[in-house]
């Protein structure tokens, strides 16, 4: 077989194109590209991971190796993996816009569209939508960001399925990527499932931690997932993202709506938008016979959407697999896309999107 001969710049342009898979970045352009030796048709090639041990050295070896091994004239790929030294990671983190003193990067003229999720109540569903919606919109083609501001009850890594932490660059968080969003959890930091216990000054200075000190990146959406009721964490994150819109999530209930206002009156308080109301567990349907039946009665989001003036923004049904989806860290739009709750999701995701659209 005759080829052209492999040769250092070949290899090295088609290095340029292997992105890290959580910075999204030539890893060329990071400087992860060590020591490249070109042996006939045999390619040897030096790794620099951020950290040692980096959770993702699997992944990033395999992307190397899949790019070379293609070219033509190449018989063999060796990828070593080694890790960077302090310098090198500092200039990294200086690289992708990590200056020693950050502001947030989501102010009125960032490109980033940000959403919070919040409602007066717990347990109606806002972590549910806020990981449906989001892996919706990163299926859309968007780049999409995942706050989880929960601070005390944190449910985003389990629902996505993310079971480690977050990889540090220098003092850089990297957001952990699942289903196509880039996420952020308090999760990805405590060392086990012990609750957290905050005190006012700690919790104000690590929710602003999470908004300037995580390489965000200008992602199109920033969806984030807020705490029941309208406590410290949420009024700190409408602080903080001054640019939010506010969707509002209850279920058909009147006392669910009651407190559901709760959260509309905070949003007006701090000045936020209200996007529109999401009614969750609007009905089931049962799987055996097809009858509808209204679980709870009262059409709530509707009435609260209407109290508002603000539209209502979808009905998403009560279904089994929403809930055993969850608990196996692949939101039902990933596990049951077909499914009446997942079709439900994708119908709200529209109506926010084009809520939001600029006009
Ligand atoms: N449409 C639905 N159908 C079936 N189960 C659902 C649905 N929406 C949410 N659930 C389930 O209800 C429970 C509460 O949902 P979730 O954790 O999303 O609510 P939350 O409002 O974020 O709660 P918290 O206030 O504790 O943060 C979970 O077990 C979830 O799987
Ligand atoms: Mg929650």
């Amino acid at each position: 077989m005759s080829t052209s001969p492999v040769t250092h710049d070949t290899v090295m342009r088609a290095l340029g194109d292997v992105h890290d898979p959580e910075l999204h970045r030539s890893i060329v352009a990071l400087g992860m590209v060590g020591e490249v030796r070109v042996e006939g048709g045999r390619v040897g090639i030096a790794i620099k991971l951020t950290v040692a041990g980096c959770p993702l050295k699997a992944e990033i070896q395999r992307r190397v190796s899949a790019a070379i091994a293609g070219l033509p004239g190449v018989e063999t790929v060796h990828v070593t993996l080694d890790t960077m030294t302090d310098e090198e990671r500092h200039r990294l983190r200086t690289g992708i816009g990590g200056g020693p003193k950050r502001t947030s990067p989501f102010t009125d003229d960032s490109p980033t569209t940000v959403i919070a999720i919040a409602s007066g109540k717990g347990g109606v569903g806002k972590s549910s939508i806020t990981a449906n919606l989001a892996i919706v919109l990163a299926r859309r083609g968007h780049s999409v960001g995942l706050l989880d501001a929960d601070v005390y009850g944190y449910s985003i890594p389990r629902m996505m399925g993310v079971h480690r932490p977050a990889v540090m660059v220098d003092d850089l968080m990297i957001p952990v990527e699942a289903h196509g969003v880039r996420l952020m959890s308090i999760g990805f930091l405590t060392e086990d499932d012990s609750p957290v216990i905050w005190r006012g000054p700690m919790l104000h200075k690590a929710l602003t931690s999470f908004v300037t000190d995580v390489f965000w990146d200008d992602p199109d959406y920033l969806l984030v997932d807020l705490p029941p009721g309208t406590g410290d964490v949420s009024l700190t994150i409408a602080q903080l993202l001054p640019a939010a819109a506010m969707v509002i999530v209850t279920t058909p209930q009147v006392t669910a709506q009651r407190v559901a206002r709760r959260a509309a009156s905070m949003a007006t308080r701090v000045n936020l938008p209200i996007v529109g109301v999401i009614e969750n567990m609007s009905w089931f349907i049962a799987p055996d016979t097809g009858t509808r039946y209204e679980v709870f009665s009262g059409g709530g989001g509707a009435a609260l959407a209407a109290e508002i003036g603000v539209p209502l923004l979808g009905q998403i049904p009560l279904e089994s697999s929403v809930a055993t989806a969850g608990d196996d860290g692949l939101p039902v739009v990933a596990a049951a896309p077909a499914s009446p709750a997942a079709q439900a999701l994708e119908r709200a995701a529209t109506a926010i999107t084009t809520a939001l659209a600029p006009a």
